[in-house]
């Protein structure tokens, strides 16, 4: 996922839906204008973590017309995704004389776009906000899979799908997975279904359809009392478990310790405000990183790939 941030220049940082006030919690005095979700602001390091799609160097553009606003876009470059906010009906129609950008939905295992695409909305009726380059291959980082409605037990499973098409990497067929808090088994079932063997571990049952996949072994006891020299090398460890972050945190760094696991994906579920000292806690870790999915609610994922 490259997303180069040079230095001592703005950014516009599309918040996720409901999380405005995070992002700006995130960008302090960093932050310079919000337009809706959209907030300009000087490029921030760390980068936030609460955006959808992040704008590298943003341009204003003063158009006279709609026919001008599209001069001008197409005269950057060809991919555009509009971020309406204001002047609707004029950004509308600007849009539609633009290239289309295919707006069908994905299917799992298809490669994320990677034609090069842009971002802009109208700020008013004759100034543009425009950005040839931004950190989402998605418009706006929406991401829409040709979901499955019948075979997974929840909805959970489009996390993993949207994870590993953003990654371009998933477990490969044979390596080993710990699904902690697995049940009812969404994760489990996408992990079974590329091949990897699964330990699902939860207290809760996992749905028996998912628990009888042959890939699957599930165990009906606590993820934090699972003794990691008992369990051995782990290729991928994921957890989901509804806990505190912080306490996801302890159980991650006992895990870290014992150097026997190659890669973690781990949902930090908040339950309240956001715990944003726990979040710089993971985002401090060497090699991870911390990114708000689209199919993530009041949630992060927190990944760390060697
Ligand atoms: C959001 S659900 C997980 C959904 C799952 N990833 C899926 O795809 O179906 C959260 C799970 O965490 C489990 N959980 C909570 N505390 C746990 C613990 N101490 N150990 C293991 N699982 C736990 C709950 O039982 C619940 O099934």
């Amino acid at each position: 996922m490259p997303d180069p941030q040079p230095p001592d220049s703005l950014s516009a940082y599309l918040a996720p839906e409901g999380f405005v006030a995070d992002l700006q919690h995130e960008l302090g005095g960093d932050a310079l204008e919000t337009h809706d979700r959209l907030v300009l602001a000087r490029t921030a390091n760390p980068r936030p973590v609460w955006v959808a799609n992040t704008w590298h160097a943003p341009q204003r553009i003063e158009i006279a017309s709609i026919g001008d606003a599209v001069k001008k876009l197409r005269a950057i470059q060809r991919n555009w995704a509009l971020y309406s906010y204001a002047e609707h009906r004029r950004a509308a129609l600007i849009a539609e004389q633009l290239p289309k950008v295919s707006a069908k939905p994905l299917s799992f295992g298809a490669p994320a776009p990677s034609a090069p695409l842009g971002s802009w909305t109208l700020l008013d009726k004759t100034t543009l906000l425009a950005a040839p380059r931004c950190s989402s291959p998605f418009p706006n980082g929406e991401v829409h899979f040709i979901e499955d409605r019948t075979t997974p037990p929840s909805r959970a499973y489009l996390k993993l799908w949207e994870l590993f098409t953003l990654l371009g990497e998933h477990p490969k067929p044979g390596e080993f997975c710990l699904d902690l808090g697995a049940s009812p088994g969404g994760w489990s079932w996408v992990l079974a279904g590329l091949g990897a063997r699964v330990h699902s571990v939860d207290k809760a049952p996992l749905d028996p359809a998912i628990a009888a996949h042959p890939n699957i072994e599930t165990l009906r006891e606590s993820a934090f009392g699972l003794d990691p020299a008992k369990v051995g090398p782990v290729d991928w460890l994921f957890s989901d478990i509804v806990c505190y972050p912080a306490r996801l945190y302890t159980l991650v760094e006992k895990w870290r310790a014992t150097g026997n696991v190659r890669r973690f994906a781990c949902t930090l579920k908040f339950q309240g405000p956001t715990d944003f000292d726990t979040m710089r806690k993971f985002a401090a870790i060497p090699d991870s990183r911390l990114l708000h999915l689209h199919a993530n609610k009041h949630e992060l994922t927190w990944i760390k790939l060697r």
